[in-house]
């Protein structure tokens, strides 16, 4: 399975900061946003992913990311114009995803919590071994903001609306979609919707049409952040800061994860650490390559 990271938009919620830069650029307590949903994709186990931005923006990321080797990914850029629609991922994305199936998660997006990699693979599975399309359902206040699904008793999408006045439930649909490989012929039979968009929302309502669309509840024990607003960045900086120190763990950590998942070596890391040992995060990689030597020797 292939990924994309959809990291484009105009960013206007969160003037003056994305005037000049990314919103999916901008810290998250410690590492730049966009940190976070590719974290979520290498705990998939995708490793091949397309990132997508604004022309002007897409140098940033390839500067920041490079082609993926720090960790262990083979990362693949390409522009989107216009801010046209979150299912033009998969109109840009046409040739990079070729004959595979293909995981969307939105650049801003910030996923936290036990067993999130369980249900990832789950998900995986899901489209690998029943070409279904997998969703995930997560309890929000403000439903009305967000793509809604409704659900049955037994977990079957009964209705999915784009930000409707009057919410069927209280289930946000997540920005992280998985789709077996004919979203390739779906998604561009999407019409623009009444906001000029070509919608995701429309994508998962042929697919439910089909029958084939799987939602995976994410429940209470999950964080899932809001990253739209200048309040909604400072306390989701909280939230990761708060977990980081506490547990002396760090999340999103993509070296971290590459190298438990022995997609880079520890001399690789010691290496990338080296280069930002005046930041915690730099030392945070040293000392997992540290701690993987003495417990070779
Ligand atoms: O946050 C989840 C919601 O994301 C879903 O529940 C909705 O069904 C889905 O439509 C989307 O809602 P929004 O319309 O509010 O998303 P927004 O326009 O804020 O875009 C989400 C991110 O995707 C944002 O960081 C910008 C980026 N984006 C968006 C569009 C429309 C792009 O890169 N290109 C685009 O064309």
């Amino acid at each position: 399975m292939k990924g994309i990271v959809l990291a484009g938009g105009s960013g206007t919620r969160l003037y003056p900061i994305t005037r000049a830069i990314s919103k999916q650029l901008i810290p998250i307590f410690d590492k730049p946003m966009i940190y976070y949903p590719l974290s979520v994709l290498m705990l998939a186990d995708i490793r091949e992913i397309l990132v997508i931005s604004t022309p002007q923006d897409l140098p940033a990321f390839r500067r920041l990311l490079g082609d993926g080797s720090d960790f262990g990914l083979k990362l693949s850029y390409a522009e989107q114009r216009t801010p046209a629609g979150i299912a033009e991922a998969f109109i840009i994305g046409r040739e990079f995803i070729g004959e595979d199936d293909v995981c969307l998660i939105l650049g801003d997006h910030l996923l936290y919590g036990n067993g999130l990699t369980k249900l990832l693979k789950e998900a995986v599975l899901t489209v690998e071994n029943t070409r279904k399309a997998a969703i995930f359902a997560y309890p929000v206040a403000t439903p009305e903001q967000y793509g809604v699904v409704e659900l049955s008793a037994d977990g079957k999408c009964l209705s999915l609306e784009e930000k409707p006045a009057t919410p069927k439930s209280n289930y946000a649909v997540i920005g992280l979609y998985f789709y077996p490989n004919d979203v390739l012929q779906l998604a561009p039979q999407v019409s623009p919707s009444p906001r000029g968009e070509l919608e995701i929302t429309a994508v998962n309502e042929m697919y439910m049409q089909m029958d084939r669309l799987q939602a995976h509840v994410m429940g209470h024990g999950y964080a899932w952040l809001d990253t739209g607003t200048h309040d909604a960045i400072s306390e989701a900086s909280t939230f990761v800061e708060v977990i980081e120190k506490r547990q002396g763990f760090k999340i999103a950590c993509l070296e971290a994860i590459a190298f438990r998942k022995g997609w880079i070596g520890s001399e690789r890391l010691e290496q990338i650490a080296a280069t930002m040992m005046n930041t915690q995060y730099g030392r945070h990689l040293y000392e997992l390559a540290q701690q993987h030597k003495s417990e070779q020797q």
